[in-house]
């Protein structure tokens, strides 16, 4: 059976291709190597064993999305990545944003409907709760005024997606994740950030490796237990593992709405200053940092009530921090060595 990985080569949809091809899917990626490299291809295959289809392409172009589900009209699926991900750039360039999220996600629906098996998955954040009231969140937990440009375009994305689904055969989960982090424990792929990293975990390892001098920790005055701000921080193979389990309930006709909404965390919140402790853990080493003043746009503390996605979907975690923290560390020495 074929499915379509768009943003296959980047970083949660490398994982996920992986995870589709050891269940015995054959994976065609799209990707426009925008944010990615094609030399990730090696480290599937290295891990797999088996070589996905890569159509290089840009999804902004219309008329080729138009011929790859030409081309490829008997893919029974799609899980789409592809996107900009970067909450600062979306505040100093939102067209970019809009034209990269949401015009492309226009234009994979307008081709998907039409196929015999219209089945979706999308990509959506936990930036969509802002700082939700009640922890654990739930997927019943308010929609919260988006902060960025990039937090609108997952908003905005999954209204149309609801929108489409109602008129049209198109069936369709959305998985909003909390913080994805580490690498495959082979080290064969992971993270892949350009230029200085803009999330906590690359900077971590960064800083480990001597890349930078020190991380910043941006607050240490919330109202939390050390008074660093708290996220939940879910390894990306567990991540990916819960997409394909998506898609089969799709395949296998197991959802009961067209439209499912599944949270994707540990259920544990820890604090900036509790992932530096599990790196010098499993590093052994001690990670220079300061404290500086808080970061514009940070909420507080936000993890996940797994509930619904543990009983509906059938899915849970099983990596601890220290693991997800040791597979970041081991593949950022790979990649430096
Ligand atoms: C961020 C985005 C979120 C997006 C996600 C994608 C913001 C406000 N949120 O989540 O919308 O979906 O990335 O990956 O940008 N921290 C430091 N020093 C650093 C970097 C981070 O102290 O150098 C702290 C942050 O204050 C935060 C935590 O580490 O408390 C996690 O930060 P980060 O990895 O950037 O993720 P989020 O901000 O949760």
């Amino acid at each position: 059976m074929k499915i379509a990985v768009t943003g296959g080569l980047g970083f949660i949809g490398s994982h996920t291709v992986v995870e589709l091809q050891n269940e015995g899917f054959e994976v065609v990626i799209i990707d426009n190597l925008s944010n990615s490299s094609e030399a990730v291809l090696k480290g599937i295959v290295a891990i797999t064993g088996k070589t996905p289809i890569f159509e290089k392409m840009d999804l902004r172009e219309k008329a080729a999305v138009h011929n790859f589900f030409k081309k490829h009209n008997d893919v029974a699926g799609v899980i789409h990545f592809a996107a900009s991900k970067a909450v600062g750039e979306s505040v100093g360039n939102p067209l970019l944003y809009y034209e990269n999220n949401i015009n492309t996600l226009v234009y994979i629906l307008q081709e998907l409907k039409d196929l015999p098996q219209a089945n979706f998955i999308f990509s959506s954040s936990c930036t969509v709760y802002g700082q939700a009231e009640v922890m654990p969140i739930t997927e019943n937990a308010s929609i919260q005024p988006a902060m960025s440009p990039y937090g609108n375009t997952k908003q905005i994305g999954e209204e149309i997606i609801i929108d489409v689904a109602k008129a049209t055969n198109i069936k369709a989960i959305l998985l909003r994740y909390f913080n994805p982090i580490g690498a495959h424990p082979s080290a064969e792929i992971g993270e892949l950030p350009i230029g200085v990293p803009q999330n906590l975990v690359p900077f971590i390892t960064q800083t480990g490796f001597g890349i930078r001098q020190e991380l910043a920790v941006y607050g240490d005055d919330y109202p939390t237990p050390d008074g660093t701000c708290i996220r939940d921080y879910i390894h990306v193979v567990d991540l990916a593992k819960a997409h394909v389990i998506a898609l089969q309930r799709l395949l296998n006709k197991q959802n009961l709405d067209k439209v499912e909404t599944f949270n994707l965390g540990t259920g544990t919140g820890s604090s900036v200053l509790e992932v530096i402790h599990s790196f010098e853990k499993v590093s052994g080493q001690k990670l220079p940092y300061k404290i500086v003043p808080r970061r514009e746009g940070d909420v507080i503390e936000a993890y996940a009530n797994t509930e619904k996605a543990n009983t509906i979907l059938g899915w849970k975690t099983v990596f601890s921090l220290d693991e997800a923290m040791a597979s970041a560390w081991k593949w950022e020495q790979k990649i430096r060595n």
